[in-house]
């Protein structure tokens, strides 16, 4: 609300300097001198009200993106943290964006992620801000030499939202690596946090960052060739609960937000669990916690790494133990339990179920 108000007061002030306020309703003082030209040929000042004004389209974005968990801003703690202020605050991402490199400063009085850190917002002051920031292709932190294009053709055009999503919503680097995921050598870990971190979305719906250990290829879901994360995410809104700028999917309000698959999946029904394929990989996540659990892998009531281990004292586990263990927390950050990448999600579940079935 006082965003709101802000806002409103800003463009009244706005509109109140540049003169046009009073032109209806007052006598007409003597002509002031003319301002520069805008980018759009009109008076620099006047772009202001293109965005500023009476109109709802401004306002409606920021109700929704109020209600978004970008807003809440719940983790911009990790801004005051070098490393971690690339992915959690708008100042973070715009230098990790300008140095290409993931190496990012500590932030303290940081911004959280907001209108201008996906759109160009103040930058030519004419409408062409709201452009988005940057769609180009991510390199991604587990290897910033491999580069992954998720824009999809959309009628008239392309749409290379995910590619912006995915600059955040990716796995992060572990130590040690693992550099022979079929491997029985071990490893020392020192840490009961290895693991890809949360937000790995962009990396499952492409098909990419997981271990492969199993005999075959994972297969993979074409979702990335046909939709983009703003689809699903960003679909018609209901109010601040889902779709829209609030980039939720469910809310107990409206339940499931199928609105946004019905497109393509015209039979799917009242919930995202299209031909059983959420309650099929669910299956196989719990099925292998209980066996990462019972080979004292896994902690189940951290959902870390089962330690103790410490930087004088590490813990051993064999490669292939933690390229399990990896996929495993893939699954579990993801969170859309197998929507985004069906094929790829349950393959990565079925060999790390066939392995830990294997060992004695
Ligand atoms: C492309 C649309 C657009 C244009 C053009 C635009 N603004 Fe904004 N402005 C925004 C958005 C979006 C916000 C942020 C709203 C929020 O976060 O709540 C904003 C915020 C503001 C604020 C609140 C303080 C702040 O920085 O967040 C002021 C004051 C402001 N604008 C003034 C101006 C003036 C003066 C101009 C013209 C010189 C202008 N704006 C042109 C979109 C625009
Ligand atoms: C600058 C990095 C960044 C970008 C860009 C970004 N996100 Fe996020 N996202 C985050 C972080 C960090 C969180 C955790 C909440 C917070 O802000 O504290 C988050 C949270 C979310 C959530 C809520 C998750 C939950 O816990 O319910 C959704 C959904 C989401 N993002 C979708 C998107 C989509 C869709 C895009 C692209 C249009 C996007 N994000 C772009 C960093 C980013
Ligand atoms: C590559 C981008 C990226 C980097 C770097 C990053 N994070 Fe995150 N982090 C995210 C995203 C995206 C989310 C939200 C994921 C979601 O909600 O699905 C998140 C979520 C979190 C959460 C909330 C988890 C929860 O369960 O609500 C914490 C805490 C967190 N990160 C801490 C850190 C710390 C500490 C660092 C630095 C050591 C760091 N992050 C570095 C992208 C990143
Ligand atoms: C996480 C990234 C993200 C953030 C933060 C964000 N937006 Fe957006 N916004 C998008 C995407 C993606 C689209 C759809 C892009 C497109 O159609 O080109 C969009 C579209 C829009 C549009 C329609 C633009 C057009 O060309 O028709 C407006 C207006 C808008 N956003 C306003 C806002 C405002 C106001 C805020 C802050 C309250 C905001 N956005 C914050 C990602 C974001
Ligand atoms: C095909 C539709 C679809 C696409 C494309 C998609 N998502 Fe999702 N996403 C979902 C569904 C469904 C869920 C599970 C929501 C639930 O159960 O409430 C989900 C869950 C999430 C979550 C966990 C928080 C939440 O809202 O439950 C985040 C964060 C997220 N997606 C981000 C992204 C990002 C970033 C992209 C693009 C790289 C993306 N998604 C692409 C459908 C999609
Ligand atoms: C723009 C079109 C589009 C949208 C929107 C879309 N999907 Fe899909 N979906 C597809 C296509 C195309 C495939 C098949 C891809 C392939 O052949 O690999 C697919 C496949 C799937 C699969 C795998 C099915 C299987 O048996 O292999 C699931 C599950 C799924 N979608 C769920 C959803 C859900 C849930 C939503 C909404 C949150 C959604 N999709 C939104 C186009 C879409």
């Amino acid at each position: 609300m006082k965003k709101l108000l802000l806002l409103v007061l800003s463009g009244i002030m706005v509109m109140a300097v540049s003169g046009l306020i009073f032109i209806g309703c007052t006598k007409e003082g003597p002509q002031g001198p003319a301002g520069p030209n805008g980018t759009n040929g009109k008076d620099a000042n006047a772009t202001c009200t293109n965005c500023h004004n009476f109109g709802d389209t401004v306002i409606v974005k920021i109700f929704q993106y109020d209600a978004s968990k970008h807003a809440s801003a719940s983790t911009i703690i990790e801004a005051a943290r070098s490393g971690c202020s690339g992915c959690h605050s708008h100042e973070g991402f715009l230098e990790k964006l300008q140095t290409g490199s993931t190496v990012t400063q500590a932030y303290n009085d940081a911004a959280p992620i907001n209108c201008r850190t996906c759109h160009l917002i103040h930058n030519t002051y004419s409408p062409t801000d709201w452009a988005l920031r940057d769609i180009e292709p991510v390199h991604p932190y587990i290897d910033t030499t491999s580069s992954i294009d998720l824009t999809v053709t959309i009628p008239g055009g392309t749409d290379g939202t995910s590619n912006l999503c995915g600059k955040c919503h990716q796995a992060r680097l572990a130590s040690p690596w693992i550099t022979n995921p079929k491997g029985t050598d071990s490893v020392g870990v020192t840490s009961t946090r290895w693991g890809p971190h949360h937000g790995p979305q962009f990396l499952m719906l492409a098909g990419k960052g997981a271990f492969e250990m199993g005999a075959s290829a994972f297969a993979s879901t074409n979702h990335k060739g046909n939709v983009s994360c703003r689809n699903c995410h960003m679909g018609p809104a209901q109010g601040e609960a889902v779709g829209g700028h609030t980039l939720t999917m469910s809310s107990t309000e409206t339940g499931d937000n199928v609105a946004v698959c019905r497109p393509c999946h015209t039979a799917i029904g009242t919930t995202f669990d299209l031909n059983g394929a959420q309650t099929t990989i669910e299956g196989k996540y719990q099925q292998l916690k209980v066996l990462l659990a019972q080979k004292k892998v896994l902690d189940t009531n951290t959902m870390l790494l089962k330690g103790p281990m410490s930087a004088t004292k590490p813990k051993k586990f064999t490669q292939i133990q933690l390229a399990v263990y990896w996929n495993f927390c893939l699954v579990d950050a993801d969170r859309s339990m197998g929507v985004h990448n069906f094929a790829y999600i349950r393959d990565m579940l079925d060999a790390g179920i066939t392995y830990m079935n294997s060992l004695p």
